[in-house]
C-alpha cells in the first residue's frame, strides 16, 4: 500500500521563556491510500499541535513529515504554502467560511490561488456541491446556512484543490448526532472515491465506526485501538 502521509518520530517542545513542554515525543504513524483515521486524545493531549504538524501549519522540533512521497523538512515558507494549497486541505471546528462569500465562491477562491483554470474550476465546485447536497445552496451566504450545511461546505472546500490529504480538527464538534454522522460518512466517502487519506481529530465515540482505524494519543505518542 503506498502512504500519503508518513511521520517519524515527530517530537515537539513548545518553549516559553524558562518554561519548556513537550507535548509529542516521537510520535510515528502511516496512513496509506483510502484510509480515513480517527485520533482522540483528552483535552491537552496534543491533538491539534499534531494535526497542525501533520498539516503543515507548524514545524516539529524533531522528526520527519513526508506527504505523497514529499518530505516537509528543510522546506522553504514558500514552498510550504503552495503544498498547503495543493496537497493540503484542512477543515478546522468551527467550518471558518468567509462570511462575505457565497457557498459557491468559497469554493471558488481557493482553486483560483492555486492556479486552477475558470472553466476546471466551475465544473469541480458543480460536482463537489452535488455530492455534499449543497446545490440548492450554492448562491448563500454562510449565516443563512445550518451548521451541518456549514460543515459541509467546508469540506467541499478543503476538497477542492484534490488535496492528498485531509486534515480535520473535531469537524463534529458543533453538529447533533445525526449531522455528526453524515459529515464523517462525506468524508469517509470522499477518501475511498478519490483515493485520498484522512486524518480526524474527534472526542465523538459515535462517528468511529466510520473510520478506518482509531489512535489514541497518549504520553505524546500514538497508540491504536484494536
Ligand atoms: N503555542 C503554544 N505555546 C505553548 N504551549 C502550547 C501552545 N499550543 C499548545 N500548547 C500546549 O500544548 C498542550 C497540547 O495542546 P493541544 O492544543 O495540542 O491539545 P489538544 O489535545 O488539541 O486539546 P483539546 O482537546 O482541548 O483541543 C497543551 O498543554 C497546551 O497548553
Ligand atoms: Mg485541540
Amino acid at each position: 500500500m503506498k502512504p500519503l502521509l508518513q511521520i517519524n518520530e515527530v517530537t515537539h517542545t513548545f518553549h516559553d521563556g524558562d518554561f519548556e513542554l513537550t507535548v509529542l515525543n516521537k510520535l510515528s504513524l502511516q496512513v496509506n491510500v483510502g484510509e480515513l483515521v480517527a485520533v482522540m486524545g483528552p483535552s491537552g493531549s496534543g491533538k491539534s499541535t499534531f494535526l497542525s504538524i501533520a498539516g503543515a501549519l507548524l514545524t516539529p522540533t524533531g522528526g520527519e513529515v513526508t506527504i505523497a512521497g514529499v518530505s516537509l523538512s528543510g522546506m522553504k515558507a514558500q514552498m510550504l504554502a503552495e503544498l498547503r494549497l495543493k496537497r493540503i486541505g484542512f477543515i478546522f471546528q468551527s467550518a471558518n467560511l468567509v462570511p462575505y462569500l457565497k457557498v459557491k465562491e468559497q469554493l471558488l477562491l481557493v482553486a483560483k490561488l492555486a492556479g486552477m483554470d475558470a472553466a476546471t474550476a466551475a465544473k469541480r465546485a458543480a460536482e463537489l456541491l452535488e455530492r455534499m447536497g449543497l446545490t440548492h445552496r450554492q448562491q448563500y451566504y454562510p449565516d443563512k446556512l445550518s451548521g451541518g450545511e456549514k460543515q459541509r461546505v467546508a469540506i467541499a472546500r478543503a476538497w477542492m484543490n484534490s488535496p492528498s490529504v485531509l486534515f480535520a480538527d473535531e469537524p463534529t464538534a458543533s453538529l447533533d448526532a445525526m449531522r455528526g454522522q453524515d459529515v464523517v460518512r462525506m468524508i469517509a466517502e470522499e477518501v475511498k472515491a478519490e483515493g485520498k487519506a484522512a486524518v480526524m481529530v474527534t472526542h465523538d465515540e459515535r462517528v468511529l465506526p466510520l473510520c478506518d482505524r482509531v489512535m489514541h494519543l497518549k504520553d505524546g505518542a500514538l497508540i491504536e485501538d484494536r
